[in-house]
Formats: structure tokens, C-alpha cells, sequence
């Protein structure tokens, strides 16, 4: 007998998977709780912006399990905010809300940040691990080590995006105009080094964080720069996430005062990651890449 004739409830594996919208917040944030994520609402709204967000309702009520899907054109894309409320657990939620996500990206590289519950998982669909990413966060100390082009830094307003959106497509390997539009109004502050090629990056705010990112440069002292002008003025903790390969900027944060995190691993899924990912130093959220 099934579970549906001997409850008269249908059971979670029968629920299709369905588009998520703003309205489905609430459920969002008491799903992701049940993980003891924090609510994050300014994430979730550069996600909507950015990303596609699929889940499974409960039919006991709520939402089973989520995953947000973020395309950038049909050449890549990130897979993040993969979160099943832990009384539907290892019952193979997680692997379908996957392979739909991965059905959706269609041929896109796919890359997400795994934590140490999704990896196996990931890596059985075929997902392998490229890095690791490291969140380095606390207050800058007040005489960090270089201030070093912090004068040539200026505020990038929207008539400064066709040529940022340009660098980017290189750095990046495919096009982000639609995140870097996003963050003229989203961020907090998004500042340039004299031209796009020197370095760009923005910072947002997540409960009383300011979160480095996204954030390019051609190498490790503008990105230092950059970011010393983003923390300009901010008295609170700062956020950076940073790949293994990044050391010296990990090397600069920390003797900056800021303390290693947790650390996930950078899967991709398909093809190598395109563009010049050695200019790429911080993602704009590790969920949407
Ligand atoms: C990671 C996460 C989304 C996985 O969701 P899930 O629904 O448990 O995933 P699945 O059930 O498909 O697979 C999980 C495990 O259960 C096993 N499993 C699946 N169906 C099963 C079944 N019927 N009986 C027993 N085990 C089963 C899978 O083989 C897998 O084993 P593994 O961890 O050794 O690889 C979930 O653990 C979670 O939300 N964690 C907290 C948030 C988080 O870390 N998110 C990931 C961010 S990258």
C-alpha cells in the first residue's frame, strides 16, 4: 500500500518541482531555518534579480527542499541555496532538485560551492572538485597593510556598465551585464579603479555584513585596493570569499584582520570554467557565482 492510501497525504516524492517567486519567501526562510541558516532577505532578493529559485512544496505544508538556479547566457551557469528540510533528508530530495537544476542549465559548465553534507552527493552527478573557497570576515584593521590606489578609486554609476560589462565577459567567460546592472542599485558601493581593466567591485549589505563581491582585478594589490575602498567609511564586519588559488589576497586579508571561515569546495559540472578566472577574485554571492 502506498503512502498516499494509507495517509491520504501525497507523499514528497510524487510533488513535481515548481518555480518559486518572491511570494515564497516566507517558506523559504522557514525552510532554510530548519537548516539554521540565517534569514539572509537581501540575498534572496539579488537572487530573484539574478536567478531562477525551483523548490518542492511539503504537502504537510511549507517548502521540502529548494535550489536556486542562476544562468548566465546558455554557456554557464551557478547552482546554489540547495537546502531540504532535514525530516525529508537522505531520502533523495536533494539528487532530484539536482538533476533538475542541471536539466534546466541545459549545456551550460555548471559550478556551485559544496559544503561537506552536498559533496558526496554532487560528486556522484558527476560534479568534481576544482578548489576550495574561503570566507575571510571581521573589521578591516584601521592601518592595514597598503592603502595603495584607494585615491584613484571612484563610484561606477550605470553609464560605466557597457565598458565594466565588457572586462567582465573576459574575466568572467560569459555575460553578467544583468548582475552587474543589479548591483549599481543593490550595493552599498561599487567602485572602479580608473578604468575597468585596474579592477572593479561591489559591496552589500547582509544583516550588518558588507559582503565583498563580485570583484575583479588584475591582480592581488588592486584587489586589495578595491576592497579597502569598499570597506571606506564602514565601521562594521566585512565578507570576502576566496578561492585557494587567490592566496596572496588571502595572505593580505588576513594580516588585514580579518579571520578564516568555514570552506567549501568549487565543483563544476562539464566543461572547464571560461574566462580569465585568475582577474576573478570574489563571486557576487557563492550562490550565484
Ligand atoms: C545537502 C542536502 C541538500 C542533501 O539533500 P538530501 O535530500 O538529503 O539529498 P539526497 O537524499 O538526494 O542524498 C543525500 C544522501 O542520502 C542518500 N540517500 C538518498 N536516498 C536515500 C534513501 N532512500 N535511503 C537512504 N539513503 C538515501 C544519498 O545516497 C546521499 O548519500 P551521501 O550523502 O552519502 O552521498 C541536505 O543535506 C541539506 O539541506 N543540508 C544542509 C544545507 C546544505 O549544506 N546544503 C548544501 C549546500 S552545497
Amino acid at each position: 500500500m502506498t503512502a498516499r492510501a494509507e495517509t491520504g497525504v501525497v507523499p514528497v516524492a510524487d510533488v513535481p518541482v515548481q518555480r518559486l517567486t518572491e511570494a515564497d519567501l516566507p517558506a523559504i526562510i522557514e525552510l532554510t531555518a530548519d537548516r539554521d541558516w540565517p534569514p539572509q532577505l537581501s540575498k534572496w532578493r539579488l537572487m530573484f534579480a539574478a536567478g531562477e529559485a525551483y523548490g518542492v512544496p511539503d504537502p504537510a505544508g511549507g517548502l521540502a527542499g529548494i535550489v536556486v538556479l542562476t544562468r548566465y547566457g546558455d554557456e554557464l551557469a551557478a547552482i546554489g541555496m540547495m537546502v531540504v528540510a532535514a525530516r525529508h533528508g537522505r531520502r533523495g530530495l536533494g539528487g532530484r532538485l539536482m538533476r533538475y537544476a542541471l536539466r534546466q542549465a541545459g549545456n551550460a559548465v555548471v559550478y556551485l560551492t559544496a559544503t561537506s553534507y552536498g559533496r558526496p552527493l554532487y560528486e556522484r552527478l558527476g560534479f568534481r572538485a576544482i578548489d576550495t573557497s574561503v570566507t575571510y570576515a571581521g573589521r578591516l584593521s584601521a592601518v592595514a597593510p597598503s592603502r595603495d590606489g584607494v585615491a584613484s578609486l571612484r563610484r561606477v554609476g550605470a553609464e560605466d556598465l557597457a565598458a565594466i560589462s565588457e572586462v567582465d565577459r573576459i574575466v568572467f567567460g560569459a555575460d553578467r551585464a544583468g548582475v552587474l546592472a543589479t548591483m549599481v542599485t543593490f550595493a552599498d558601493e561599487f567602485l572602479m579603479l580608473g578604468s575597468p581593466a585596474d579592477g572593479y567591485g561591489a559591496a552589500w549589505s547582509l544583516e550588518g555584513t558588507r559582503v565583498i563581491g563580485p570583484l575583479a582585478a588584475p591582480d592581488a594589490r588592486a584587489a586589495a585596493a578595491v576592497i579597502r575602498g569598499l570597506a571606506d567609511g564602514w565601521h562594521g564586519p566585512i565578507r570576502l570569499d576566496l578561492l585557494g588559488r587567490h592566496a596572496d589576497l588571502a595572505d593580505w586579508a588576513l594580516a588585514s584582520g580579518l579571520a578564516a571561515r568555514g570552506a567549501t569546495a568549487l565543483m563544476v559540472y562539464g566543461r572547464d570554467l571560461p574566462g580569465d578566472r585568475s582577474r576573478l577574485y570574489c563571486p557576487a554571492t557563492v550562490a550565484i557565482g
